[in-house]
């Protein structure tokens, strides 16, 4: 994966009815760790990393790049949206598209945050990379994405098994407005 490239950056943050959409700060630096070591948010997701390790290793100022949004709630860090280019992807209806990848933390869940950041961040890709399509991949058994995925307009390209679990290949046009 690599980051969008040739984008506008950084927007102005981006504003929902309830979530704001902005770069990451500094002072998200717990809830990153939260996010990072959540053994619930990488259930599907290849596990959790150690809280030890990331309470070391993450700098303190968050790294920035085209595509990395942190999702907002009333001024705190609720989950990461990230999109990028699928270089390298093993599927080659994947390979070198945008690519959509969320995280909320599982406080989070339950609310419809991650339907509605996903879709602002896709109506900001859809200005800025005018006609590119999006992929997204997701675990099968994981269930709340794969409904997630729907909601967006997401549509099966393909499933594969990968990292030793059924995973699905999803696909949206942008230019369909996300509603
Ligand atoms: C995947 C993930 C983001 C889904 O989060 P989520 O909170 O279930 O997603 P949604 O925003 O779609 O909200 C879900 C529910 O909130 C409910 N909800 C409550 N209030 C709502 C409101 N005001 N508006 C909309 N939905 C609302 C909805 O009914 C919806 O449930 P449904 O899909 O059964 O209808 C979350 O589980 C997660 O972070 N998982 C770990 C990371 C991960 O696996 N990522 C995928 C790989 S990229």
């Amino acid at each position: 994966m690599e980051d969008l490239g040739h984008v506008a950056w950084p927007p102005e943050p981006i504003r929902t009815d309830r979530l704001v959409l902005r770069e990451p700060e500094t002072r998200d630096r717990a809830a990153f760790i939260e996010l990072l070591a959540s053994p619930e948010v990488h259930a599907y997701l290849g596990g959790p990393r150690s809280r030890d390790e990331l309470e070391h290793e993450l700098p303190a100022a968050p790294a920035r790049w085209p595509g990395s949004f942190v999702v907002d709630l009333h001024g705190a860090m609720i989950g990461q949206i990230l999109l990028r280019r699928a270089t390298g992807h093993r599927r080659p209806a994947a390979a070198g598209k945008a690519d959509l990848g969320y995280l909320f933390l599982p406080q989070a869940w339950g609310h419809g945050y991650a339907t509605e950041a996903c879709a602002a961040a896709l109506d900001w890709l859809a200005g800025a990379l005018p006609g590119e399509p999006v992929v997204l991949t997701t675990q099968t058994a994981n269930v709340g994405s794969m409904r997630l995925a729907a909601k967006l307009g997401f549509t099966e390209v393909e499933r594969f098994e990968a990292w030793g679990a059924e995973q699905w290949l999803g696909m949206r046009s942008l230019g369909t407005p996300s509603g």
